[in-house]
């Protein structure tokens, strides 16, 4: 690895790091900022998106094909479908899909389009480094799928529909973008969440208050995978 990308969708979920990893120089591109840092011999690029698949794949392609990124790592929060995550918990993406991608009106399953895949798997190494330090941390984790959409999802009827058409864990809005970058480009990618709420009636009172102490949760054991890198 000679530079590595670290994304999140939204200030909140970038400042811990930012915080963490000291004086960066800044480079602005693209309506957008990019805070590059050495840590521990690394050189690193980070930025918020802003919310949303569109967002998400500018910015992670900026970061690969304008920086020269060659690892990507998520750090955010994300809506618990899996009754096992309370708000707080972290989950680690084995694989991820496009919950709003439908084309279903011409035979295709829910998150498909010809040339893609519904499930994007992340780099099994990082999720194996991000599993050692948790255990050795005492941290708790779980892998899963992540479902992502161009929609804040604040109802039990959609939140359903995620969970039995893709058997998805959590919910967010950018990660199956950044897969799909990711992994066209041929980018080692890890993409973790911590919950901020559980995607139903309430949602947003959730998000608004648990925003910040879910993405510090997910920061701070990021930073200790870095620490492992
Ligand atoms: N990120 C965090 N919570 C979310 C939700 N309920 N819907 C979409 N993205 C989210």
């Amino acid at each position: 690895m000679t530079k590595l990308a670290i994304m999140g969708a939204m200030e909140e979920e970038i400042e811990p790091l930012l915080a963490h990893f000291g004086e960066a120089k800044i480079t602005e591109y693209a309506h957008n900022k990019y805070y590059e840092v050495t840590y521990n011999g690394l050189d690193i690029v980070i930025a918020y998106s802003k919310i949303g698949k569109v967002f998400a794949s500018l910015t992670a392609s900026t970061m690969i094909q304008k920086f020269g990124c060659d690892t990507l790592l998520f750090s955010g929060v994300a809506g618990g479908i899996n009754p096992a995550l309370k708000i707080g918990d972290l989950i680690i993406a084995d694989k991820l899909c496009q919950h709003d991608l439908d084309i279903t009106a011409f035979g295709h399953p829910h998150g498909f389009v010809p040339g893609g895949k519904i499930l994007i798997e992340t780099t099994k190494q990082l999720r194996e480094v991000a599993v050692e330090v948790a255990n050795e941390n005492n941290i708790n984790v779980i892998e899963g799928t992540i479902a992502t959409g161009d929609q804040f999802v604040h109802s039990e009827e959609r939140k359903d529909f995620i969970q039995k058409t893709f058997n998805a864990d959590a919910l967010e809005m950018e990660g199956a973008s950044v897969a799909v970058v990711c992994d066209s480009l041929n980018i080692p990618f890890f993409i973790l969440r911590a919950i901020s709420d559980t995607a139903d009636g309430g949602a947003d009172i959730d998000f608004d208050e648990f925003l910040k102490s879910s993405a510090k949760n997910s920061a701070d054991y990021l930073v200790k995978i870095i620490n492992k890198l």
